[in-house]
């Protein structure tokens, strides 16, 4: 059983997470990607901005009375507000159908000027949050066998960039927490990939890569591109990945990264 039918091309039921106002406005593109698909979707964060977001979507792509769209805010690296986040979703939709883990961030720096708390918040936000919302998401889809994950990784596990360290220890284990479940649930409808994007073309980026030339200069040499990902490159494999006829992919990990790191 999968969630109510709504008009629109694909009626299942999403959470996104991360999806409040930050800069990099990944988990934003993603939502809106999937609601314009159809699918009913609630938006999840920590930050209350995120009732902006689901706002700014509903008036945008006028959906109306926000039928299709909720919000949830909370610390999604607490088992009880993943708890909660996914009892709102079932009492507003009726079930999960496909969860994007893409709450997330890193605090970039070299390793050892790290200190308990830096690396405490690196896997906190982006690896207890994946690890929680799999958890409490995944008996719904169990349930009901069908189920889509999408981690959003990093491709500096690939390209092994400075300062990185910890950030990649942390969606390592998301990889790994990807991989694991993706062979648990094989015998299911259920997949599970990450989606690793190298960088996020953001307001943020621009800024930087035009106050600092050689931080640019060092850009170009490891992207081919010599850009970041747009958001939208990155909500459209997400979508791909999302669909219901993507059932044979599954334990992947996806680079979006203009050719960084080529196998
Ligand atoms: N920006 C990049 O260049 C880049 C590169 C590679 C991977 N990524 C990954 O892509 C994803 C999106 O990146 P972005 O740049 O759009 O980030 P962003 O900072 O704009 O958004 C991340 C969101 O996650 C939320 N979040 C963090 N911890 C949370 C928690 N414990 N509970 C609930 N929400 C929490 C934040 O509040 C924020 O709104 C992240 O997973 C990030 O690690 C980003």
């Amino acid at each position: 059983m999968s969630s109510q039918v709504n008009s629109g091309k694909d009626a299942r039921t999403a959470i996104v997470t991360g999806a409040g106002m930050g800069a990099g406005g990944l988990g934003r593109s993603i939502a809106s990607r999937l609601v314009e698909e159809g699918m009913n979707v609630l938006l999840a964060d920590a930050d209350p901005s995120v009732e902006q977001a689901a706002r700014e979507l509903n008036e945008r792509l006028g959906v109306s009375g926000g039928e299709r769209i909720t919000h949830f805010t909370g610390d999604l690296s607490q088992e009880n507000a993943v708890q909660a986040m996914v009892a709102h979703a079932v009492a507003c939709f009726g079930t999960v159908d496909v969860l994007v883990n893409n709450a997330g961030g890193g605090i970039i720096r070299p390793f050892l000027e790290h200190d308990a708390e830096s690396l405490q918040i690196t896997l906190a936000r982006n690896l207890w949050t994946t690890i929680w919302c799999c958890h409490k998401a995944l008996p719904l889809m169990v349930a009901q066998n069908h189920g889509r994950i999408i981690n959003i990784g990093a491709d500096s596990l690939r390209t092994g960039i400075p300062n990185h360290a910890a950030y990649n220890a942390a969606k390592g284990g998301v990889v790994g927490l990807t991989v694991g479940l993706a062979r648990d649930w094989a015998h299911l409808d259920i997949t599970v990939n990450t989606v690793s994007p190298c960088a996020i073309n953001s307001g943020r980026l621009r800024a930087r890569l035009e106050s600092e030339p050689a931080l640019a200069k060092a850009f170009l040499n490891v992207i081919p591109k010599g850009r970041g990902a747009e958001v939208e490159e990155i909500s459209d494999l997400v979508y791909f990945l999302s669909r219901k006829e993507c059932s044979f992919i599954t334990g992947q990990d996806f680079s979006i990264n203009g050719g960084s790191a080529m196998p």
